[in-house]
């Protein structure tokens, strides 16, 4: 993970740097560090912590920065990047693989080290190879590298920054005050031109300009980036966390997010695959992966058609079997999480037709894919996913609709975002939950059908923002060995939406009761409210039960949000996690 950035032109460049380096903590928040060339030479700042600890107070028009999630080492001052070797300093996204060999190669010719990082080595490689040509130099220590990058690195008697990318995302810009480098575009200020480079591309940027190389050195055409007029601007407008914020934009994701999938329009290649798929595979992680099987939990029982999915970090080292005819749906936020693109690529390998159903346009996911289907959730900020995996249950549930047409079979009117709107009012009373929530040893949400897939969901919420202990659970499931965890510090959260399942899970409800759970009920079944025995229940909006997880999670989501603040946390920043998982 990690974000990196570079700058080289007319102003001061640490504050930029700072600038572009907050944009990017969604990638890492363990340490944070800059290293700015000024008449005075090299200047290095590097803190523990967040990108905010820096002062900046080191001069120079040319400088790279860096915003760390810890792989190899913990997160001090020494840990962080930007890394210095001779007259080489650099900053690093990825993970080296063969770090090990390469330092033990380094020490033997009698190098010193001062971090645990495997980024160092690759200061040493570059550093060796450095005879006054930095971008050659940047070259031959890169063939050395097994593993992904994306590197941006400074000379300390060259007025220039070399970039390099393989596996890591990495673009580059041209403003009106000089040349950028960064991960996303988000860092980027508006820049009159800008490219994405390509595994094994090199760049070159000076003051006025940027030039593209590939991996041979040859000058090349790199692929453009176009900037968009309506780039938001971060701000939290009156909430005090990106998380509310965002997930009051559920409503706009879910309308937004909904596509017109048939055989004219924008997805018609699309919907030529879809109409002779026969099998469909689903590879995506964490909340993304909770979108896939909401829809495999809808299609197959709507469509009659074989879905399978499959955490994608799982997927290609289990050597899949990909019949003919298999569609495959690549599922993630920001496009360029590393298990799910290489489960996409091994999909692909294997025969099948990649759809990314993504939320970043220019993100890797979406370059690789055959088709790309867009969530329009806008940026999001906060670790916790919440308005994306609403945008991806309306993208999803576009394929469905569309699959179903194809299938000749009636799929029920999708559009919930009137529904989302009063859910987020009705779920705004699990305030009151978050205490006793926040006291607990540990926590369970079970449900049946699609109200296992929210559980799945509310539970990692929970988890990731609250850090308590717990599992999204099956209702029937639970008495096969879990319900032996369950006592009077264990909340239940019973999700319910289906008619004819409603009695079953409410059986389950009865036996964690028995046992002295506090048991929460979230339920669009206006029959259930009341239910005697029930700590508390919020009641949504009727909803058609395939659908349902887009109105469940809103409580979930809330319910995890007040927990965590309960509980003391920030819940945009949990501990050891990062928004854009890029390594594997
Ligand atoms: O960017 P992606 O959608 O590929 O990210 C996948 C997961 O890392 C992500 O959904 C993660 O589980 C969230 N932080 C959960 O809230």
């Amino acid at each position: 993970m990690c974000g990196i950035v570079g700058y080289i032109g007319k102003k001061q460049a640490a504050p930029l740097l700072k600038e572009g380096l907050k944009k990017l903590e969604y990638r890492g928040y363990d340490s944070a560090g800059i290293a700015v060339l000024g008449d005075r030479g090299l200047a290095v700042e590097k803190r523990a912590g967040r990108v905010d600890a820096l002062s900046a107070n080191v001069y120079g028009n040319c400088g790279i920065g860096h915003t760390r999630w810890a792989t190899h080492g913990a997160p001090t001052a020494e840990n962080a990047h930007p890394h210095v070797c001779g007259a080489i300093a650099l900053v690093h996204n990825g993970i080296v693989e063969n770090a090990h060999e390469l330092r033990r190669e380094c020490m033997e010719r009698g190098e010193k080290f001062f971090s645990e990082t495997d980024s160092e080595v690759i200061a040493h490689l570059i550093a060796r190879a450095y005879r006054g040509d930095l971008l050659a130099a940047v070259k031959e220590g890169c063939a050395r590298l097994v593993g992904s990058y994306a590197l941006a690195v400074l000379a300390k008697d060259r007025r220039e920054i070399v970039c390099a990318r393989m596996k890591s995302p990495l673009i580059v810009g041209r403003g009106e005050d000089g040349c950028y480098a960064a991960s996303d575009l988000a860092a980027l200020p508006a820049c009159s031109a800008a490219c994405v480079l390509s595994d094994g591309d090199f760049a070159l940027l000076n003051g006025e300009n940027f030039t593209v190389f590939d991996a041979g050195l040859q000058p090349k055409e790199g692929e453009k980036v176009v900037f968009s007029a309506k780039e938001e601007d971060g701000a939290l407008g009156g909430y005090r966390h990106y998380m509310r914020k965002e997930m009051a934009e559920i409503p706009l994701a879910l309308e937004n997010s909904c596509l017109e999938i048939g055989n004219i329009g924008d997805f018609s290649g699309f919907y030529e695959v879809l109409c002779h798929a026969e099998y469909i595979q689903i590879v995506a992680c964490g909340t993304a992966y909770h979108a896939a099987l909401c829809f495999e939990y809808a299609a197959e029982k709507l469509c009659r058609i074989p879905v399978e999915v499959t955490t994608a970090g799982e997927y290609r080292y289990r050597d899949p079997i990909v019949p003919k005819n298999t569609l495959c749906l690549a599922v993630s936020q920001s496009g360029e999480t590393a298990d799910t693109l290489a489960a996409a690529l091994c999909a692909r390998e294997k025969g099948a037709k990649v759809a990314a159903v993504v939320n970043v346009a220019h993100s890797s996911l979406a370059r690789m894919a055959d088709f790309v289907l867009p969530t329009r959730a806008g940026a999001e900020r906060a670790v916790a996913a919440t308005k994306s995996f609403h945008a991806q249950l309306a993208a999803l549930y576009s394929v469905l609709r569309a699959l179903a047409a194809a299938r000749g079979t009636a799929a029920p009117y999708f559009s919930l975002a009137k529904e989302a709107e009063e859910a987020l009012a009705l779920s705004e009373k699990v305030q009151g939950w978050a205490a006793r929530f926040a006291a607990a040893r540990s926590v369970y949400f079970i449900g049946r059908g699609a109200d296992y897939c929210a559980a799945l969901e509310g539970s990692l919420k929970l988890k990731e923002i609250s850090y308590l202990p717990s599992e999204g659970y099956a209702a029937g499931e639970l008495k096969h060995g879990t319900l032996a965890l369950v006592d009077g510090r264990t909340p239940v959260v019973a999700i319910v939406t289906s008619e004819a399942l409603a009695e079953k899970t409410m059986n389950a409800v009865s036996e964690v009761r028995a046992r002295g759970a506090g048991v929460y009920l979230i339920t669009t079944l206006a029959s259930l409210s009341g239910r005697e025995g029930i700590a508390d229940a919020v009641l949504l909006p009727p909803c058609e039960e395939l659908y349902s997880p887009a109105l469940t999670a809103i409580p979930l989501q809330m319910l995890a949000y007040y927990t965590a603040l309960a509980c003391g946390n920030d819940p945009d920043k949990p501990r050891n996690l990062a928004k854009s998982v890029t390594v594997e």
